[in-house]
């Protein structure tokens, strides 16, 4: 299955993947959503599954089909992927967090259809969602356990992706520049690869499995330098 001269180099790994964006409802038929297509999650999936790991996807909301050979769970809200996430967590080698969570949700969702009434608009009141990779980062099961999370940027992306490293507690942050027709729906992506040790990778513009490969190069050189 091993594409091209890649090695099986996650073989008897369990990694963790999050793709797509969550959708918070509002109502049986609405809710907040964002742009995300999980292309770049489905990626990173397909790809380590070629090689050799064993893959958890957290699914939200993607309209992709299913990598082969990676084990699915499909989710709506950023509380259920919390959920899952965690849960696949425990026992895994790597978590990446390539989804877009939301980080707010509304307070209530309506029981029935919000409807017209004539009135002035009704007014949404939001809470604010779990981070799920701050948390993931905050309680390992395991101190060489690997976690990515990703940053979309449209300015000064380096710093803030180093603050957001920082503040999420991960060990690589994958950092976008995004907008000029790049990112988000498109099959392209380009990125700095931002590590706690004060490094930074570039990952210059090409087609989303070039990115997680190297995502993934970078992951597999971490898990080999902590001894467990
Ligand atoms: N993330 C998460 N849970 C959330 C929000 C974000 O796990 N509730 C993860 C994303 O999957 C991504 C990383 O955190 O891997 C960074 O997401 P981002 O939205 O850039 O960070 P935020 O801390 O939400 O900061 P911002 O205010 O810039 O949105
Ligand atoms: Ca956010």
């Amino acid at each position: 299955l091993a594409r091209g001269t890649l090695a099986a180099d996650l073989t008897g790994r369990h990694v963790v993947v999050s793709a797509g964006g969550t959708r918070e409802a509002l109502d049986p038929v609405r809710f907040l959503g964002n742009r995300s297509s999980g292309r770049q999650g489905y990626a990173l999936a397909a790809t380590a599954v070629a090689r050799g790991a064993r893959v958890t996807l957290v699914s939200a909301n993607v309209a992709l089909p299913a990598p082969a050979g990676a084990d699915v769970i499909p989710v709506t809200s950023a509380v259920e992927m919390r959920e899952a996430v965690l849960a696949a967590a425990a026992d895994a080698d790597a978590v990446v967090m390539a989804a877009a969570v939301a980080d707010f949700r509304p307070d209530t969702k309506a029981a029935g259809k919000i409807k017209k009434t004539g009135g002035p608009p009704p007014t949404i009141t939001l809470v604010e969602n779990p981070d799920i990779l701050a948390e993931l980062s905050r309680n390992r099961p395991r101190k060489d356990q690997v976690i990515v999370g990703f940053a979309a940027e449209t300015e000064n992306a380096v710093a803030y992706g180093r603050d957001k490293l920082q503040r999420k507690g991960c060990d690589l942050i994958v950092v976008n520049q995004v907008g000029e027709g790049i990112a988000f729906g498109t099959p392209d992506n380009e990125a700095v690869v931002l590590d706690r040790d004060g490094r930074a990778v570039e990952i210059p513009r090409g087609p989303k499995e070039n990115l997680a490969d190297r995502v993934w190069d970078l992951v597999v050189e971490r898990l080999g330098s902590v001894s467990k």
